[in-house]
Order: structure tokens, then sequence, then C-alpha cells
């Protein structure tokens, strides 16, 4: 089973600040993720909570300040910690803890390990908003920044002091998403990908339209994936989703958030992609437009009691307009939805006549579900094929098949 964070070794530091309640689901989380979570405490920490929750959760020993200056079987604890963790967290960072972190102490367990590691830290500062504000703690985690930390600032909204500003801790999954985002290679920076999610909607009268199952799942979980490895996302569907709990790889890194435009009918969503398609790199088709709308809408409300006869037309067939200005160095991925029978023939001549380099057939079960059956079809001719595994799976490895296809095209020039 495919999991980013299976096995990855990550050092957490946990300070005396009001959101540790978070960091027992951030410790839950990444565990139940396959990550091992070793916790390291300061003294405040322990006045909020016991070391035991933090053993609990993560299945392994949670270290305090009582171990610093203990050494077992010729172990230094710093030292031996510092090596560890492939990546360290820090949350929440408390303005005392960036304090001394800043003038370089070291008269600490968590504060000895982070200047023996040599792994990348991030830092999750979260404070009341004053002291947020504070010039001291803006200086020092510019000093931080300018040394290599990475840091990742609070958000908006209520505080535990009762005051309203920046200075939240973000939600656990956010935090999570930060770490799989971590583990990801940059392989697509430099990139610019279209991505088409949803249904689209075509109307019936002025508040009824016409529409199918499609979710949006998999256009998610594509964009989210290409965020990941560095690309200049463009997502253009019709769900009303704001992608919130992506996390903010902007604020230590050039990678550009995904940009979202939102339409609603299958020409809408033509029209947006003539205008960004013609500079992407790599376009990935997911949506379901829907293939035909009724001719001419019903101006008003129907009502039950007039005859109901709705003449449809096709509608615009977008992978189809965009194949015929596809440049050679473009990468098209398309998807083909039928019946178990019909698919690989349907798929076969979609990808032969929409100039796909990659299509993924599925079956007709598939909108709405995250998990489905999946075959994919690559630009050499071979297949792959893949019983129930999920959307987040498939967006992973489509994005692993279209770097390895860049790098063999480069190579082959
Ligand atoms: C109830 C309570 C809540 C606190 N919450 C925070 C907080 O959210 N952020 C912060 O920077 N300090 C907070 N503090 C202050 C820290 O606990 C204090 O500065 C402590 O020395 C931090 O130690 P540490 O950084 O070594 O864990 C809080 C203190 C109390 C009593």
């Amino acid at each position: 089973m495919f999991e980013i964070l299976k096995d990855k070794q990550i050092l957490l530091g946990v300070c005396g600040g009001i959101a540790i309640y978070k960091v027992c689901e951030v410790v839950r989380l990444l565990t139940k993720a396959g990550a091992c979570v070793k916790v390291i405490m300061t003294n405040s920490a322990q006045k909020f909570i016991s070391p035991m929750v933090f053993s609990t959760l993560s299945g392994q020993r949670t270290y305090t300040e009582e171990d610093f200056f203990k050494v077992e079987e010729g172990k230094i604890f710093h030292i031996e910690l510092a090596k560890s963790g492939e990546v360290v967290l820090i949350l929440p960072a408390t303005a005392s803890f960036i304090s001394k972190l800043a003038s370089g102490q070291a008269s600490e367990l968590l504060l000895a390990t982070l200047l023996a590691t040599k792994a990348p830290v991030y830092l999750f500062p979260s404070m009341n908003v004053s002291m947020w504000e504070n010039p001291l703690v803006q200086e020092n985690l510019k000093k931080l920044k300018s040394f290599g930390y990475l840091i990742y600032e609070p958000s908006e909204g209520d505080l535990a002091c009762g005051e309203v500003g920046k200075g939240r801790l973000p939600e656990p999954s956010e935090i999570v998403e930060v770490v799989k985002a971590h583990f990801k290679e940059k392989s697509l920076k430099g990139k610019k990908v279209l991505i088409t999610g949803g249904p689209t909607k075509e109307p019936l009268d002025e508040v009824r339209f016409i529409t199918n199952a499609s979710s949006g799942k998999m256009a998610y979980f594509l964009s989210k994936e290409g965020y990941y490895r560095g690309a200049e996302v463009h997502l253009i569907w019709s769900i009303s989703e704001t992608l919130e709990n992506f996390p903010k790889l902007n604020y230590f890194s050039e990678i550009p958030f995904p940009k979202i435009y939102k339409v609603s009918t299958t020409k809408e969503m033509l029209e947006v992609c003539l205008k960004i398609f013609p500079e992407c790199d790599i376009a990935i088709f997911s949506a379901a437009p829907c293939d035909f709308r009724p001719k001419i809408p019903y101006p008003g409300k129907l009502k039950k009691t007039e005859k109901l006869i709705v003449e449809f037309e096709v509608t615009e067939d977008i992978s189809k307009t965009l194949s015929q200005i596809k440049k050679p160095h473009q990468i098209t991925v398309g998807f083909a939805l039928d019946e178990p029978s019909k698919l690989e023939n349907y798929a076969l001549s979609k990808k032969e006549e929409k100039k796909f380099d990659f299509i993924v057939a599925n079956p007709l079960s598939t909108p709405g579900k995250d998990f489905s059956d999946f075959i994919i079809y690559k630009p050499t001719k071979e297949r792959e094929e893949f019983k129930n595994f999920s959307k987040e799976f498939l967006a992973s490895h489509l994005l692993d098949l279209i770097t390895l296809e860049i790098f063999r095209r480069g190579a082959s020039c």
C-alpha cells in the first residue's frame, strides 16, 4: 500500500503553549500514516500534558529534560536524537523557545538536539497575537529563517486567550500535509500544469441544471500532488472547495499556491482551458464535462403542469479541441469511463483520437468514490492495472509516470 510517510523518522519537539492539545492529534495522525515519531518535551510542555500521552499515541518513548544528563549504553541522548530524525518539527514553537534557539542556546535537551541536528527543522509558532506581532519575536524568527529554519506562520482566528488574530497553530491535518509535502521530490519545479475536475452543469431552466456524478476528488488529489512536486498548478473546476487544507508551501519556498478557476458549463471550462493550455507543460483532463446540454434553456422556472420536451445538443469537446493545438513537448492525460467489457477499446480509441500520452480507464462506478479500479495506458503502449486503489495513490503514481516521461523525452533528445 502506498504511503509517503511510511517508516519516516520524525523528531517532534513539543513546547509549553496552549495549542499543545492539537499536537496530540498530529502525533496520532503521523503514527497512523506509518511514521516513527519521537517526541521531546520541554519542562513547560510537561506542565500542560503528561509525556505518557505522547508515548501512548506514538508507541515510542517520550524524551524529557530528565534524559538530558543521562547516558544509557554510552549514548548521549541529544546527539543520538539529533541523528535519528529525517525531519524535525517544533510545535507549538513558543516565543520563549524561539528566542532561546535564535540565541544559539543548548541549555535544554530539545535546544541541544536542534543545535546538533543536520535535518531540516520546521517551526510552527503559536501564541497570543500581540506576542506574535512583538518585534522581538519577529526579529528572532527572521534570524532563524536566515539560518535555514523553516517557519510555518500561524493562522488567524479565535485564540485561547479570548482575543482574535494571528497566532493559532494550524489544524493537525494541515501540519501533516506539510510533512507529506516535505517528503515529495520537487520533480515538477518550473512546470505549468493544467488540471480539470468535477462535473460541469448545463442549465435546464433558470434554477435547474443537468450534471453528473463526478465529485472532483481526482482533480483535488492531482492538484495536491502537482503542488507538492513544485509545479505551478492551474485547477479548472466546478467545485466550491477552497483547498484550505493544502499547506502554504510559499512560507518557505517559491512554489506557488494552486490557482483555482471556478466554472460551471462545459463551454466555460473550454474557454478557460484555451487561455491556459498553450503555456502548459502538462494537462490532465480529469473533469467529467456534460456531453450534451438543453439546446434552449427554459426562461424562468419550468412548472409541473407544463409539457416537458427538452431538445439536447452536443457540447464542446474540450480535450479534442485542445489536441488540435497540442505542441510536441506537452504531455496530456485523459480519463475514460465505461462498462468493463467496452472499457479497453473505448480508452484506446479515445487516447488516439485526442492525442493523449496517457489515458486512465476506470469503470462506471468510479465517480464520487475514494477507491476504484484503474488501468493506465502509457505512451510506450504498456499498461498498468490497479484493483481497488485510492484516487490519492493514482494521482501520485500518475505524476511519477509523467515525471519519468519528461525525463525519457529529455534523455532521447
Ligand atoms: C496557560 C498558558 C498558556 C501559554 N500559551 C503560550 C502560547 O500559546 N505560546 C507561547 O509562546 N507561550 C505560551 N505560554 C508561555 C510559555 O508557557 C512560557 O513562555 C514557557 O516558558 C515556555 O517554555 P518552553 O518554550 O520551554 O516550552 C503560556 C503560558 C501559560 C501559563
